[in-house]
């Protein structure tokens, strides 16, 4: 941790000066973007980030184009004043907190990638456009602060591997830096949502992190499937909240797995429902 103040700006116009300062420096730039409300998880990212020769920028922005749920998008957390004391403490060299017409212009034109199906399960069959709105803005984003890195937490492991689709779809100069999950003492994967939780909700929420642990241990006495099925019903029986999805994949391809093989990395995946708010999480269960 440093106490050196970073600097927080606003502007397209501000943003590229203290870019520019940076570069001048000698400094390679680290990006990592955020929505905001952020906790250790978050500054994992920025730890992981910093290194010789490196500024670490942060963008605070809560993307309205990936909300498929308008009710989501206005309890979303914001604690812009906590967050900058916070990326100050952790050594952040600069934070951008954009304004909404210059992420979207009017002039604005999105971009397309081709998914190779990563967008048709899980988060992307729960969460229909989620993604377009993470491409959109991730790129724009990228094309804004033009990073040599950028850091993406495996919470989000779908979202990572989108990412990773897009820059080298794109051809973008930009190393993406996969960052492992951080949890609570009890397994709860960190998250913003997690504040809307109440208290016995977050005692009932360590279910996710012991599922999970469950089907790794189990996981040579089953199929891939039918280990997906055990999570499932491990799940339903609990009572403790709503099943969205639980599904055993190809950490690479993101399909379901029904065989496992030596060499594929597979990855149990789940997200549920607590009354409005909604978890996922993810673990390496193979090999
Ligand atoms: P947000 O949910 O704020 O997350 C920002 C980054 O922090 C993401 O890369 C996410 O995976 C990572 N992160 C969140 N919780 C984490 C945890 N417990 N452990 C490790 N990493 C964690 O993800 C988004 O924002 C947005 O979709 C964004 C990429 C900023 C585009 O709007």
């Amino acid at each position: 941790m440093t106490s050196e103040k970073p600097c927080v700006v606003h502007s397209l116009t501000e943003l590229r000066i203290e870019l520019q300062k940076l570069r001048n420096q000698g400094k390679r730039i680290a990006f990592v973007p955020t929505m905001g409300a952020l906790h250790a998880g978050h500054m994992s990212l920025i730890e992981l980030a910093k290194g010789e020769e490196v500024a670490v920028v942060c963008s605070i922005f809560v993307n309205p184009t990936q909300f498929t749920d308008s009710k989501d998008l206005e309890n979303y957390p914001r604690t812009e004043n906590k967050d900058i004391l916070m990326l100050e403490q952790y050594g952040c060299d600069l934070i951008y907190i954009p304004v909404m017409d210059e992420i979207y212009p009017d002039d604005h034109e999105g971009i397309t990638i081709a998914y190779h199906g990563l967008d048709s399960v899980m988060e992307g069959t729960s969460r229909p456009g989620h993604f377009n709105g993470v491409v959109e803005v991730v790129y724009r984003l990228f094309q804004l602060v033009q990073p040599d890195m950028a850091c993406f937490g495996e919470k989000d492991f779908q979202q990572l591997a989108i990412i990773r689709e897009m820059v080298k779809q794109h051809e973008l100069p930009i190393n993406i830096i996969p960052c492992p999950i951080i949890r609570e003492q009890n397994g709860l994967a960190m998250s913003s949502r997690n504040t809307r939780l109440t208290e016995a909700q977050r005692k009932d929420a360590e279910l996710l992190y012991e599922t999970l642990t469950e089907l790794k241990d189990l996981k040579d006495l089953m199929n891939p499937d039918e280990l997906a099925e055990w999570g499932r019903n491990r799940i339903r029986q609990s009572g403790k909240c709503e099943l969205e999805y639980l599904e055993v994949a190809d950490s690479a391809t993101l399909s379901p797995m029904y065989r496992w093989h030596e060499s594929t990395s597979a990855r149990a995946f789940v997200a549920v429902r607590f009354g409005e708010v909604r978890l996922i999480d993810n673990m390496e269960v193979h090999p």
